[in-house]
């Protein structure tokens, strides 16, 4: 049973936000590479990456399903940020925003009886969940160590550390791990 148009369409709608999300999290890595913060960049590169996955994971399903990915317009992030916990504040709010929109996601799949895509947005009900714990926990800890920059460069150091998730490639690109 292909996939009902009504859930197809917010699919597509989801799949440019996640666009959108990885879009904005480049815009931010942008900023503090030119603030030579590497960590914090590194961690936004990262950022878009993963975000890139969640479209893409949403672009198989929808070809799985028998339905259609038309893609449509990205908005322009934001490119200036006034401080770090700024940026960061914007994070939180931003996935705070998308577990909304994924929320909404689910509220059409049980409608529809479609348990198929029910079962499959679970998934990202639950990454949210982490996506706004990580966002919460980098503020906090960027408003405890406002103006030191010690503890700053100590933070930074830290997130230079952070890799994509694994799952990445084989997502974008739709094929196992070789
Ligand atoms: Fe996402
Ligand atoms: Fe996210």
């Amino acid at each position: 049973m292909s996939i009902d148009k009504e859930m197809q369409d917010a699919i597509n709608e989801q799949i440019n936000a996640e666009i959108y999300s990885a879009y904005l999290y480049l815009s931010m890595s942008s900023w503090f590479e030119e603030k030579n913060l590497v960590g914090f960049s590194n961690w936004m590169r990262c950022q878009y990456l993963e975000e890139t996955m969640h479209a893409m994971k949403l672009y198989n399903f929808v070809n799985e399903r028998g339905g259609r990915v038309v893609l449509k317009p990205i908005a322009g992030p934001e490119t200036e940020w006034d401080s770090f916990d700024g940026v960061f504040t914007q994070v939180a709010e931003h996935e705070a925003f998308v577990t909304k929109l994924i929320n909404k996601l689910v509220a059409i799949a049980r409608k529809l009886d479609d348990y198929a895509s029910e079962s499959f947005l679970m998934w990202y009900v639950d990454e949210q969940v982490e996506e706004e714990a990580t966002a919460d926990e980098i503020l906090t800890r960027l408003r405890m160590i406002k103006g030191d920059n010690n503890a700053l460069y100590t933070l930074d150091t830290e997130l230079k550390s952070r890799i994509p998730a694994l799952a990445v490639l084989p997502t974008i690109l739709d094929q196992p791990i070789a």
